[in-house]
């Protein structure tokens, strides 16, 4: 891929977005940076940027075999990776395995209970709000999705959550739950963008069910790098 890089479009809480010389093609570069609570709580996890980049692009590579659609092009090198620019639905898209986090607070349900389905949930993608809990009714009527576009995610969700249920738990890990962002591409097509590591994934070892995720950030019980590593090397080698 022969692109040069330009000026910074975008600096979120985790990653900055450069434009390349190629319209359609964006630089992510993802930083040690972490925040929780709607970034009320900052810190840094050491070297989190560089695990999140090379599992991130490693599972949208195996999503991809799957017939997921994602943004994935090349990983560049240890926090930078081409992807395709997209124009992301506002949609947070929360799958749950497992009751755990805003769950079991909302429904008094004790964290580690197995569901017997899996939930699928939304939010509104706005830091400002907090970003609220919605039903696809709210998606509809405030235009931030099509009734079409909704069922696609829906159906791309579930289907992630089967392929990387299996392959976590062929590395002793739980797939607890995880959040999932989608974009447009210029002609309309949804893929699946933004990443999945474990800033946004909830991962339990199987056996211990000790928290590999960043939830050891958002609570303070420390352990975060170790666990990041952990996680890289379960599934990377
Ligand atoms: P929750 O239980 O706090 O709603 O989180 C559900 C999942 O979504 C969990 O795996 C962590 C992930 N998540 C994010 O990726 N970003 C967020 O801002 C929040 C609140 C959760
Ligand atoms: N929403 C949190 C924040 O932005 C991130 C998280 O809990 O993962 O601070």
């Amino acid at each position: 891929m022969n692109v040069t890089m330009k000026e910074q479009m975008y600096e979120g809480k985790a990653k900055q977005v450069f434009a390349t010389s190629d319209p359609e093609i964006v630089m992510v570069h993802y930083k040690d940076d972490a925040t929780a609570g709607d970034g009320e709580k900052r810190g840094t996890i050491h070297d989190k940027g560089i695990v999140n980049n090379k599992l991130s692009n490693a599972l949208m590579q195996k999503l991809e075999k799957e017939g997921i659609p994602t943004h994935y092009i090349q990983e560049l090198n240890d926090r930078d990776t081409l992807v395709k620019k997209v124009q992301i639905v506002p949609l947070e898209v929360i799958i749950r395995n497992v009751a755990a986090g805003h769950f079991s607070l909302r429904m008094g349900v004790p964290e580690g209970t197995q569901f017997k389905t899996p939930i699928l949930e939304f939010s509104y993608k706005c830091d400002d709000l907090h970003d609220p809990f919605i039903n696809h009714y709210y998606a509809l009527a405030l235009d931030l999705a099509t009734q079409e576009e909704i069922d696609t995610i829906t159906k791309y969700s579930f289907k992630i959550n089967e392929v990387l249920k299996k392959i976590m738990a062929d590395v002793n890990i739980r797939l607890i739950d995880f959040k999932l962002e989608f974009g447009r591409l210029a002609d309309g097509t949804i893929i699946l963008a933004d990443e999945i590591s474990p800033d946004t994934c909830r991962f339990w070892d199987a056996t211990s069910n000790a928290h590999l995720d960043k939830d050891l950030f958002r609570r303070g019980l420390g352990g975060e790098e170790d666990a990041y590593q952990e996680v890289m090397k379960r599934l990377l080698g």
